[in-house]
């Protein structure tokens, strides 16, 4: 089976996922798999242009990424894409994760791994995410979801909204851009004028921008993995020490650890495998997930946070680890996800 690997891509997580390839193509290319797949690479370069496979296998060996060509059409693609027999887009962020890819996969009628366009969509849009969450009936923090017209349109609008996040969240707040990933433009605001920055600084990587209630919990992560009948795996941990999990903590060696399995009480373990599912349906994914939840302690709740619909998929991440402690090794967790695509 050709299996056309798609990483890089036009996102502020493009070296997240040329890691995540590598480990990926290796998967593939040893064991059993080696028999059954062979992988064609192709590197979507951060100015969005598709290199051709040769050139794509340089820079999944070398794990560098490469912008040196910046020209070129966006609407030419390589012509192996034609011999792929199935995709593996392992793209993190937007134009990869959003349903962008998916779009362009789904009119060509390639298959392919992880969530189509709406899953995709749903999951990368925080406030759309939310408000899927919510008819859910999923629990989770209070937010306001502002844009960047509302905040920066006139001079009367601005306190006002900031007004209104101030009298319904309070603080300390979080504010995000509504569409990126790994912490990147997130601040937490225990000030007025901190919100005010921290608006200014959304707004500045999206038109769209969510401001959530701060809570202080335990952050827990779980995984998903299949269509219909999807399953989910043991529950882990991310312990840090910083003030948040921001891109520097996750990113850096040493800085974050996973605890895998969680220590949690078995009811809490049950409540978050059963959250996980039901919010991988509610946003109808397919494939994957990794979903995130706050854990607080004091009072036992369990408040979603996230779904990712494309994590991160590196030897380390906790994605595969998870799966890895729910007796799914790296190598069949890609073998399956695969055959998921295909049935
Ligand atoms: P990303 O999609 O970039 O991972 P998240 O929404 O997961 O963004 O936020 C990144 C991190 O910021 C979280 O892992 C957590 O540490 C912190 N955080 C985000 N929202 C809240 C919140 N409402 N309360 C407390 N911490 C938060
Ligand atoms: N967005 C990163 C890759 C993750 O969720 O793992
Ligand atoms: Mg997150």
């Amino acid at each position: 089976i050709k299996i056309g690997l798609l990483f890089g891509g036009r996102s502020g997580e493009h070296q997240v996922s040329i890691k995540s390839a590598r480990a990926i193509a290796t998967a593939l290319e040893t064991g059993e798999n080696q028999e059954k797949y062979q992988v064609i690479p192709f590197y979507i370069n951060p100015h969005g242009i598709w290199l051709e496979p040769e050139k794509s296998a340089q820079i999944l060996a070398s794990g560098t990424a490469d912008d040196s060509q910046c020209q070129g059409s966006k609407w030419q693609f390589p012509s192996q894409c034609q011999e792929i027999q199935v995709w593996f887009p392992i793209l993190h962020g937007p134009n990869g994760e959003d349903g962008t890819v998916q779009g362009l996969l789904t009119l060509m009628d390639a298959p392919f791994v992880g969530s189509g366009v709406l899953g995709s969509a749903l999951g990368m849009d925080k406030i759309a995410m939310k408000n899927a969450f919510a008819i859910a009936q999923l629990p989770q923090v209070d937010y306001i979801a502002v844009t960047r017209d509302e905040v920066f349109s006139g001079p009367c609008v601005f306190p006002k909204k900031c007004d209104h996040i101030d009298e319904t969240l309070g603080y300390p707040c979080f504010v995000k851009p509504a569409n990126l990933g790994s912490s990147v433009g997130i601040a937490k605001a225990n000030t007025r004028q901190q919100l005010e920055e921290a608006l200014d600084m959304a707004a500045q990587y999206d038109t769209r921008i969510i401001v959530e209630a701060g809570v202080k919990a335990r952050e827990v992560e779980c995984a998903v993995l299949g269509n219909g009948q999807a399953k989910a795996s043991v529950v882990g941990e991310i312990s840090y020490d910083a003030d948040f999990y921001d891109y520097e903590t996750k990113y850096t060696d040493g800085k974050a650890q996973l605890i895998i399995p969680a220590q949690l009480p078995q009811n809490i373990v049950n409540k978050i495998q059963e959250m996980s599912l039901k919010a991988f349906h509610a946003l109808n994914c397919q494939g994957l997930s990794r979903v995130d939840f706050f854990y607080v302690e004091e009072t036992g709740e369990v408040l979603i946070n996230e779904i990712n619909t494309l994590p991160g998929f590196t030897a380390l991440s906790m994605y595969p680890q998870l799966w890895e402690a729910s007796g799914v090794k790296f190598a069949d967790l890609v073998d399956t996800l695969i055959d998921l695509a295909l049935n």
